[in-house]
């Protein structure tokens, strides 16, 4: 062999080297710029998850049932006048009557022209349903004509939904509380909140979307949080399915 093909073959194998290395410390270095390696992400939300009141818990609680008060409800309720007529054969006005909604699908009161976002919700007005609902309207039902902020407090919500299922032809049962979780699966389910550091879990099944939508560095802190993520959705014990 003459020295032209020595170095020939030469050249040719540093080069398949300096290619492997390469290959090799490639997605070190991908690794690296993209995931944060601290830890800290992970414990901070459920940190926050554990002391506030973000954490789902199953529906409803006792203190929800209890606070089903007509007398209150039916203040309540004035809120909702302005829109909406309750009573057996009441007129649509800007909302539709509301006589027999509770057990009720949603965009069935005849002679009211619903938004199509109402249409084809696919709600049926269970109490939870109503519950999330009217807790903020407009981002339960995205694109909803009605266009009211929403009942904040929990025990409004409970009250005018009594106030609603008594106006029926045959009221509902009043709903069973559900035990709230023991203190382990109140641990799995702090962990919940991670799925959307940013936002109310509650409403997980809207968000869903939202959250792929957002800027890639939030993709990256959850691919980081998946394992846990998983674990908890195998193991959460009450179905939520419309969340
Ligand atoms: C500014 C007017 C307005 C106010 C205030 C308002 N609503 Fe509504 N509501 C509507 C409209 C409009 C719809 C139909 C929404 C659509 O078609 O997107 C609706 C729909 C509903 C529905 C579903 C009815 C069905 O047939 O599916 C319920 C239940 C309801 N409202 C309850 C309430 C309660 C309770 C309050 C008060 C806490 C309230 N609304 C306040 C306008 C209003």
């Amino acid at each position: 062999m003459d020295e032209l093909g020595f170095n020939k073959i030469a050249g040719a194998v540093l080069a398949t080297a300096l290619g492997v290395m390469i290959l090799r410390e490639a997605p070190h270095f991908f690794m690296h710029s993209n995931f944060p390696d601290t830890p800290a992400y992970t414990v901070g939300p459920m940190e926050v998850a554990a002391a506030g009141d973000a954490v789902p818990l199953p529906f409803p609680q006792a203190s929800w049932v209890n606070a089903m008060d007509n007398d209150r409800g039916t203040k309540v309720f004035k809120k909702c006048q302005s829109c909406h007529n309750a009573q057996n054969g009441g007129a649509n006005g800007t909302g539709p009557n509301l006589w027999n909604v509770v057990g009720s699908p949603a965009a069935k009161h005849p002679g009211f022209k619903y938004s199509s976002a109402f249409t084809s919700s696919g709600i049926t007005w269970t109490y939870e349903e109503l519950d999330h609902f009217l807790k903020k309207p407009t981002k339960y039902v995205s694109g909803t004509n009605m266009n009211f902020v929403g009942l904040k407090k929990a025990e409004d919500r409970a009250a005018v939904i009594e106030h609603l299922r008594l106006a029926a032809d045959s009221p509902e049962a009043r709903p069973e509380p559900v035990a709230a979780p023991e203190e382990d699966t109140t641990e799995e389910m702090a962990e919940a909140p991670e799925e959307g550091a940013e936002t109310p879990t509650e409403d997980q099944a809207e968000t869903t979307t939202d959250t792929t939508a957002e800027p890639s560095d939030t993709a990256t802190e959850e691919t980081e949080t998946t394992p846990e993520e998983t674990e908890t959705t195998e193991e959460e014990p009450t179905p939520e399915p419309e969340q």
